[in-house]
């Protein structure tokens, strides 16, 4: 979704505008620009397609010390220079993410006044507001237009006679804000805050950041001085960014066994010093085992990958606790009037912990008694802030649009969940966890191993490039991972593909499956490993191009595939790993062959911050 970034130094703010947009660009966009002050009064500048554009339109001479830059992914209103923004009316020049859902009623009450906005978007009726409360406090004016919003909004706003000041203000939209020797900035997320801090905090939610160059002053909405809690980060800019790689995707597929690590390691621990039994140990993230006692039910709820991660987590949960596992997409179950009680745990999962449907079905849990967990990537996010306990999953930066290493980051921590709750709980024996547990730790030398398949995949790509329709197919785990197979090579490579249970087929779909068409068969799954080849027959029969993913020691008749791609020896349970980063790379090979945005497919947002 939309980037922000807000300046107030000692450098040129142009310079540092650009550069922060540039580190944001993953986020998805369509159009940019900044406004800075300049001579003392606010310049803007803005383009259509990629930061670059923008850049060539700066004027060399353009000097600066304070301003706003952003990167905009279209709600409302087209793409187009006049929707851009920066917006100004009258004194207010601001930037938005977010969406101001009654910017319709607003908008009708401000016409009456005789304004009138020149652009289709809600974010110029939010300047058109703020602008008619002001009378020169910037505090009160701000105040009393959020106070009419309603919607998710993070603003950064320049009033044209408060020259080198910014002042910022969020619900619902990210914002994070550091001080650093080169001056204070706001960005919509910490990748553009690196170059000049490790240290940042969060902005709270309806508290206003007042931005010079020597301070960022926080108050509240009575205008009671606040301070935020000081975050730090643990990796630098080069996590942020390629190091030699093509893509941000491919690194970060080559990171798993690092972001497997940092993910694993620090949860598991010998039971005491003499002990043999490696357990999961939650102590240094605070999540009380508390948390897993008295439990009837879960429900795992997210969005996109996210949710697919689920979809495996609730295999595993329900087969080590027997318990009722539910996963649900976050926008539906929002509005579902779900039922839930004291004996539910809820389970939301976010790369970036700000995906607005997730984040409201985390409150809507909260609210209706549920306890709460979420998996979370970015530190401070807000699920993580707002949930009753937080299991990061150190994956580090993740840049490409489609999500790689902090799905399998997350893989990794439902399966410490479970084998920490099945522990707890006593439904597994103490010795059977461990035994779980220290095979999740030995994952990471088969993901080593499953990279270095990478030129085969490449090979086995080439089939696919003039694929107009594809389908993925699996039982039980695999069919988890079908449908993540299916979302990665959808969204980078615009083939339109989808992911079915293999037995369900031939109660409709089968009827697509023509000569040629390309099926990507997941067969690793021992215990329905005979129903997968007769469903592999039923395609087969049909004409299709078969690609098939399976184990070692599985034994398919060569006449039943065109290509196969074979797994290290692996515990079945553990496989997802290795699978999901065969489908990673074919999704990846498919899109670089077809000569697309790897990194930034069309249409699509890295953080969903809207509904
Ligand atoms: C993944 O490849 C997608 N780009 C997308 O489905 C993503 O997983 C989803 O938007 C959820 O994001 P989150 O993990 O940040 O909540």
């Amino acid at each position: 979704m939309c980037g922000i970034i807000g300046f107030a130094g000692y450098k040129n703010a142009p310079e540092a505008l650009l550069n922060g947009l540039s580190e944001l660009e993953y986020r998805g966009y369509d159009s940019a620009g900044i406004a800075c002050f300049s001579d003392g009064v606010i310049k803007v500048l803005k383009s259509v397609g990629k930061v670059s554009n923008l850049r060539k339109e700066l004027p060399p001479d353009l000097l600066s010390f304070c301003g706003i830059g952003h990167t905009r992914w279209a709600t409302h209103g087209g793409v187009s220079k006049v929707n851009a923004h920066p917006h100004t009316f009258g004194c207010v020049t601001l930037i938005h993410n977010g969406i101001i859902e009654n910017y319709h009623e607003l908008e009708l009450i401000l016409k009456q006044q005789g304004k009138f906005p020149i652009s289709q978007t809600d974010s110029e009726i939010a300047a058109m507001l703020i602008d008619s409360f002001y009378q020169g406090n910037a505090y009160t004016a701000i105040r009393d237009a959020v106070l009419q919003f309603s919607g998710s909004y993070a603003f950064c706003i320049m009033f044209s006679d408060q020259p080198e000041t910014i002042y910022c203000i969020r619900k619902g939209s990210p914002l994070v804000c550091c001080c650093s020797e080169q001056g204070s900035i706001v960005a919509s997320d910490m990748v553009a805050l690196l170059r000049y801090s490790k240290d940042y905090f969060v902005l709270p939610e309806l508290q206003i950041a007042k931005v010079t160059r020597n301070s960022i002053l926080v108050t509240d909405l009575e205008g009671q001085e606040c301070t935020p809690k000081l975050l730090s980060i643990t990796w630098d800019l080069s996590s942020a960014q390629k190091n030699g790689f093509k893509h941000y995707m491919l690194k970060e597929i080559y990171e798993q066994p690092e972001s497997l690590r940092r993910t694993i390691m620090p949860r598991l621990r010998k039971t005491d010093d003499d002990s043999v039994l490696l357990l999961p140990d939650f102590t240094e993230d605070n999540i009380p085992d508390s948390l897993f006692s008295n439990i009837n039910r879960i429900i795992i709820t997210a969005c996109g990958t996210a949710m697919h991660a689920g979809l495996i987590g609730r295999i595993l949960l329900e087969r080590l606790l027997r318990i009722p596992v539910s996963v649900e997409i976050a926008s539906e179950f929002r509005y579902e009037n779900p039922i839930l009680d004291k004996y539910t745990l809820v389970i939301t999962v976010s790369q970036s912990g700000e995906t607005a449907d997730t984040l409201a079905a985390l409150r809507l849990a909260k609210n209706l008694g549920a306890k709460t967990l979420s998996i979370v990537n970015v530190k401070g996010s807000s699920i993580a802030r707002e949930s009753n306990a937080v299991f990061y999953t150190h994956a580090g930066p993740e840049i490409a649009v489609a999500s790689t290493k902090a799905y399998t980051s997350q893989l990794a921590a439902f399966y410490l969940i479970a084998f920490r709750f099945a522990y707890l709980t006593k439904l597994q024996t103490d010795t059977q966890c461990s035994l779980l547990s220290s095979k999740l730790f030995h994952i990471i030398p088969d993901v080593e191993q499953v990279l270095m398949l990478a030129d085969k995949v490449k090979k086995i790509s080439r089939n696919l490039i003039s694929a107009t329709d594809l389908f993925f197919i699996g039982r039980g785990l695999d069919y988890a991972l079908s449908c993540e197979g299916s979302i990665k090579l959808k969204e980078i490579t615009y083939i339109h593909s989808e992911a079915y249970a293999a037995g369900e087929l031939k109660h409709g779909t089968l009827s697509l499956v023509t000569e040629g068409v390309p099926v990507i068969a997941l067969a690793t799954q021992p215990d329905v490993f005979s129903k997968m080849i007769s469903n592999i027959k039923e395609v087969r029969a049909r004409g299709a191009f078969v690609i098939c993913i399976t184990t070692q020691d599985a034994v398919i008749d060569p006449t039943l595939y065109d290509q196969k791609l074979i797994l290290p020896p692996i515990d079945p349970l553990f496989a997802p790993f290795c699978t999901a980063i065969l489908l990673q790379l074919l999704a990846y090979y498919t899109s670089l062959l077809r000569g697309l945005d790897v990194d930034q497919p069309r249409n699509l947002a890295k953080s969903v911050t809207v509904e």
